[in-house]
Order: structure tokens, then sequence, then C-alpha cells
């Protein structure tokens, strides 16, 4: 027998990753992202999922830039801290102790504390739902020497599904089905 599911459960585990947008010398902010993903070898292109409500939403479409930053995962609590607080009433950078630093290409930061970096121009935006999807082509893309040729974990996310953060769109219709 097959029962309904929350069906992000069966796209787990997923990779983690921060978004900086914004302007260095002006606003900038962090965002934990996992809808994210590439979506093209030539040209080098990452598509980026963000809210429509999102903070790092309007920063991004006000700059078309965006930087993806890989963490290590000991910086876990530090993504989490990112993906539950909005730049819109926190300094993200301030207040879970990360450091900004210039990127090569855009305004946006990157973070220090993270091992690699992709600055993206964006090319495209999609509408998709509650998202909008940031098409970004890489037009610079380093990482810490150490971290190429050594065999350090980036922050994959294996745990438990955290419902807390993905479990939303069919969950009433679910509640209905099962009669709770
Ligand atoms: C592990 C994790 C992954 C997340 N992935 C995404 C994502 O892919 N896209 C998204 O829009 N929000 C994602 N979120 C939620 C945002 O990070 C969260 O809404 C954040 O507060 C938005 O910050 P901002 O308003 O400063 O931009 C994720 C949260 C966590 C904890």
């Amino acid at each position: 027998m097959k029962i309904d599911v929350e069906y992000l459960q069966f796209m787990w585990p997923m990779r983690h990753f921060l978004v900086t947008c914004g302007d260095i010398n002006r606003k900038s902010n962090i965002i934990a992202v996992s809808f994210c993903m590439p979506v093209s070898k030539e040209p080098p292109l990452i598509a980026c999922a963000v809210g429509k409500g999102a903070y790092s939403c309007a920063l991004i479409e006000e700059a078309k830039e965006f930087v993806v930053n890989v963490p290590l995962r000991e910086l876990e609590p530090k993504i989490y801290y990112c993906g539950y607080h909005s730049g819109h009433e926190v300094d993200k950078f301030k207040e879970p102790g990360l450091t900004p630093k210039p990127a090569r290409k855009v305004k946006a930061p990157i973070i220090e504390e993270c091992v690699a970096h992709m600055e993206c121009k964006v090319i495209q935006k999609i509408e998709t739902g509650d998202k909008n999807l940031f098409i970004g082509e890489v037009i610079e893309a380093y990482a810490d020497e150490k971290i190429v040729k050594g065999k350090a974990k980036t922050a994959f996310a294996e745990g438990n599904f955290p419902w807390k953060v993905y479990s939303i769109r069919f969950k009433k219709e679910r509640e209905e089905r099962n009669g709770k």
C-alpha cells in the first residue's frame, strides 16, 4: 500500500549553502538555501530558489547578483541561524559571527568562514510558486586550497528531515485526507 507523504521528505538529504547578496558597502545579507543546484555546465549556471518574502529576494532582485558560499559541517548551527532569522530583523553577519569579505567581481560579500564561493550574475528570474528561481551565471569560482586537496566534508545534511522548515505545502490536505 502506498500512502500520501510530504514529498520533500523524499528529496532529503540536501546540500546546505549560505547565499550572500546585496552590497558589502551598503546593505548585505545571508540566507540559508538548500533549493540550489547546477542547471548548465556551459555556460555554467546555478539555479537558486529564494522565498518571495525573504529579505534576500529583494536584494537579489535589486543587484542581480549573489554568491553561493559552501559551508563546512561545523557551521551547521550558523546555517540554521541564517535559515531561521530574517535580514529584515537581524544582522546575519554580526549575530551568528560570520565575516563578510569583498568578493572578486560582485558587490555582495563572500563569507570568510566558508570554504568555496561561486559568484553569480542573475541572467533570468522565473516565478515558481512561493519562490523566485534565480538563474545565475557563475563568473568566478574559488575555494580554500586545503579543502580542494583534502577530504573535508561540506554541509551535506544527512540527519533527520527538518519538518519545521520543509513541511508546509501538503500538510493540510494530508491531514484532511487522513481524517486528522
Ligand atoms: C537548512 C535550511 C535550508 C533552507 N533553504 C531555503 C531555500 O532553499 N530557499 C528559501 O527561500 N529559503 C530556505 N530556507 C529558509 C530561509 O533561509 C529563511 O526563510 C530565512 O529566514 C530568509 O532570510 P532573509 O529574510 O534574511 O532573506 C532554508 C532554511 C534552512 C534552515
